[in-house]
């Protein structure tokens, strides 16, 4: 990590000249002011082909046993965001095979040779694949979201960052009778996470009763995620809510965890009101992470 890299990462994150037609940039579906998320159920890619997915948030990213909805295979940012800016099933970014149209529209920016030279500085020609990967990688292992209401009551000790109904919407968010956290657990609200020096955790997929099996994403900022699961289904979190407490289809694959409970209106609403203090304002408002190119 270097800030040189991380500056560098934020231009390039949000530069269009990374899609072959010149309209798309990581940042045109992943934007802040929705934690790094899109709005759409399917994401659309740079020619207008659908995705079969909806992009996921970045927040606290770095810390993914495995990356994406469904590959267990994918564990490094870095070789990640090759598929977006490569792969043509479908067309995302839509770069040809080595993205060399990109990098020789990079090489005639005079700032980007500042950039990279700040970057990687014992390089003669870094302008390459290679460096663009890192640098990108490098700035989203700094979008890190921890600063919520939740985050405040929890170490800061601010006793009143919740309000008595999201409190007892925690209370039931933890519960073993909803037990969302068997799942979305840990600091991510999410699957299993690594960190340097930490143990090795295999990635998890589970059935939460949609018939399939898929990494549980992030709860963090899920107020500003919608539409919800990996096709965007459910369009509010009070329909997410309905999803569990009637267990869903109760598939072979389902995981035990998701059996369908009763739950009242009024705790519908503290679950909800739970779920709503995970955002992090600081996340979505930060400069730091916002277009360079416009600031
Ligand atoms: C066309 C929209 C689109 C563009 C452009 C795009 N992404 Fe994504 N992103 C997605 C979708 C959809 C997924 C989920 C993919 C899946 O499950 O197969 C995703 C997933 C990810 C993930 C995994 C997140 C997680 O929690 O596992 C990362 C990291 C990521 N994208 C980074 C990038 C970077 C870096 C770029 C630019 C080089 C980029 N994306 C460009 C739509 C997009
Ligand atoms: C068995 C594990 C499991 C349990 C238990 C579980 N979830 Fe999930 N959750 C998942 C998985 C897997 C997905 C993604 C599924 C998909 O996209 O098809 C998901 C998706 C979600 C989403 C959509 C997030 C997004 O970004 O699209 C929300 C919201 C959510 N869960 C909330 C909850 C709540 C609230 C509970 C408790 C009532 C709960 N979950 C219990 C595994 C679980």
């Amino acid at each position: 990590m270097s800030a040189e890299k991380v500056a560098l990462g934020r231009r390039l994150f949000y530069d269009v000249r990374l899609s072959g037609n010149r309209t798309q940039a990581c940042a045109s579906c992943h934007q802040q002011r929705r934690a790094f998320t899109d709005g759409r159920a399917n994401a659309l890619g740079s020619t207008g082909e659908s995705h079969p997915r909806s992009a996921m948030s970045l927040a606290n990213v770095a810390y993914g046993a495995s990356l994406t909805w469904i590959d267990a295979g994918q564990r490094s940012l870095e070789d990640q965001m090759l598929v977006p800016l490569l792969a043509d099933h479908p067309v995302e970014m839509g770069l040809t095979a080595r993205g060399e149209d990109a990098l020789s529209r990079i090489r005639i920016e005079p700032l980007y040779s500042k950039l990279f030279s700040e970057a990687f500085p014992r390089e003669e020609s870094p302008v390459s694949l290679q460096n663009v990967q890192k640098a990108i990688a490098t700035f989203e292992r700094t979008i890190l979201s921890g600063r919520s209401a939740y985050d405040r009551l929890l170490w800061s000790d601010e006793r009143d960052a919740l309000s008595p109904g999201a409190r007892r919407g925690m209370a039931l968010f933890f519960s073993e009778r909803l037990a969302c956290s068997k799942c979305h657990g840990g600091f991510t609200f999410s699957g299993p996470v690594v960190w340097e020096g930490g143990p090795p955790q295999a990635p998890a997929f589970e059935d939460n009763g949609l018939g399939g099996r898929f990494r549980a994403p992030t709860l963090r900022n899920v107020a500003v995620t919608a539409p919800y699961m990996h096709d965007g289904r459910f369009a509010t979190l009070g329909a997410v809510i309905d999803h569990y407490s009637s267990g869903g289809a109760p598939s072979a694959g389902r995981s035990a965890a998701v059996r369908g409970f009763a739950i009242t209106e009024g705790e519908k609403a503290e679950l909800i009101a739970f779920l709503e203090s995970l955002t992090d304002a600081e996340l979505l408002e930060n400069p730091r992470f916002s277009d360079p190119w416009n600031n």
